[in-house]
């Protein structure tokens, strides 16, 4: 099984509803084992193959238990090196938190990081849970081997 990580953080839960269709959009996809979870060990991180991460933006920034995550795991030298990594999340007006995180995911962890941040403002209509399902298929296509 291909297993991908869908890790957020939401508060007023705009970004759960977001992440719960972008989990469904991957779940969509035959041999995808997808986890849908607001908190993951360091330890399992690396057990998955792909981790498309969630995150609202508060005080234009992303949120502070995500920073020190990622601050951990790149002080214990976790290794996400060519692992695939997304973002989204749901935002009010200026919404830099997803291009924060992938940022990270691309230049910290090497990651692969092929699409855009998706940004939703305040809660996602059904175009918005559309395409937050769309986003989710396509990560977990692009891990699909083509023979
Ligand atoms: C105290 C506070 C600060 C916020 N700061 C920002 C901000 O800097 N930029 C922005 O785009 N949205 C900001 N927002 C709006 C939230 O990102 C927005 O309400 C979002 O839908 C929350 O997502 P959540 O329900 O997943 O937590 C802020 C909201 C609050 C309550």
């Amino acid at each position: 099984m291909t297993r991908l990580l869908v890790l957020y953080y939401s508060r007023t839960g705009n970004t759960e509803k977001m992440a719960k269709a972008v989990a469904e959009g991957a779940r969509s996809v035959m041999g995808m084992d997808v986890e849908l979870n607001y908190y993951m060990s360091l330890e399992e991180l690396v057990g998955y193959d792909a981790m498309v991460v969630g995150v609202a933006t508060y005080h234009h920034d992303m949120p502070v238990t995500f920073k020190s995550y990622f601050e951990e795991a790149a002080v214990k030298n976790v290794n996400l090196k060519g692992k695939t990594g997304a973002a989204f999340g749901s935002y009010g007006w200026s919404g830099e938190a997803p291009k924060l995180i992938l940022e990270i995911l691309k230049n910290k962890f090497e990651m692969n990081v092929t699409e855009p941040p998706l940004s939703i403002k305040y809660t996602p209509d059904q175009i918005g849970l559309d395409k937050c399902f769309g986003l989710g298929r396509r990560v977990a296509e692009s891990l699909i081997p083509r023979t």
